[in-house]
């Protein structure tokens, strides 16, 4: 892993958005992208930039099952907010959180990702070492497929909703096998909340307790950390 190490959220955010301009310039094509508090400043500073993306196309690690992409808490809103009402893609996907049925969702979410492998995919860390939305436990062969979100992720997510009760209970989520199939990861984590899963990520065993240790196996991923998320390495 090619850990870097960054002053702030905000330089962060100029370091990953780099990541993305390489990537433009490498040609890459197939962009999956990532929601919560952590890729924002990497959206920030893209929106600023002079970066094209309206002849690429982008893939979504995830969605909450059951509110649709207009309800203000959906991914598709946030990416709609943060990102694409700037700048757009040729085709966005985010998972259907209205489609009521687990089996045909993940199953159409599979053939998007089969379709267009991605070349970069950004990812955030839950603190109990989530990637997407797999929670500890989650098979490393897992492809998409629908969550129970576990009572620390909810209650993580409780702050973005005005009452705990209104938050999803489940999602639709790329599975890891799916996160390890891009060509290159590009991880970010800040804040001390982060540091146990950093460290748990970057130097403990690989196992499916912590989703996010299979990232020690894929060969080019790029981490980036403030003082706080690496504190215990
Ligand atoms: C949610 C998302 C993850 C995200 C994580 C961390 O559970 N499904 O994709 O990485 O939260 O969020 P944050 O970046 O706000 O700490």
């Amino acid at each position: 892993m090619n850990i870097i190490r960054v002053k702030d959220q905000i330089e962060g955010g100029q370091v990953g958005a780099q990541v993305f301009q390489d990537a433009l310039n490498n040609q890459a094509h197939v962009f999956g992208l990532a929601t919560g508090s952590t890729p924002i400043s990497i959206y920030d500073t893209i929106v600023k930039s002079d970066m094209d993306f309206s002849d690429k196309i982008s893939i979504n690690l995830d969605e909450y099952k059951g509110i649709s992409g207009e309800h203000e808490q959906s991914y598709r809103y946030f990416m709609q907010k943060h990102l694409f009402d700037v700048k757009p893609f040729a085709t966005s996907y985010v998972p259907n959180g209205l489609n009521p049925d687990g089996m045909s969702e993940s199953g159409r979410y599979d053939k998007i990702l089969e379709q267009y492998p991605r070349d970069l995919q950004i990812l955030g860390l839950g603190q109990n070492g989530h990637i997407g939305f797999n929670e500890p436990g989650t098979s490393f062969q897992s492809t998409t497929h629908e969550v129970d979100l576990t009572e620390s992720t909810i209650e993580a997510n409780a702050r973005f909703f005005s009452d705990k009760n209104d938050v999803p209970r489940q999602a639709y989520s790329m599975g890891i096998k799916s996160i390890m199939g891009a060509k290159q990861i590009l991880m970010a984590a800040y804040g001390e909340n982060k540091a146990a899963a950093v460290k748990a990520m970057i130097e403990g065993p690989v196992t499916e307790d912590v989703p996010a240790s299979i990232l020690q196996k894929h060969d080019n991923v790029i981490v980036i950390l403030d003082a706080g998320s690496a504190s215990q390495l």
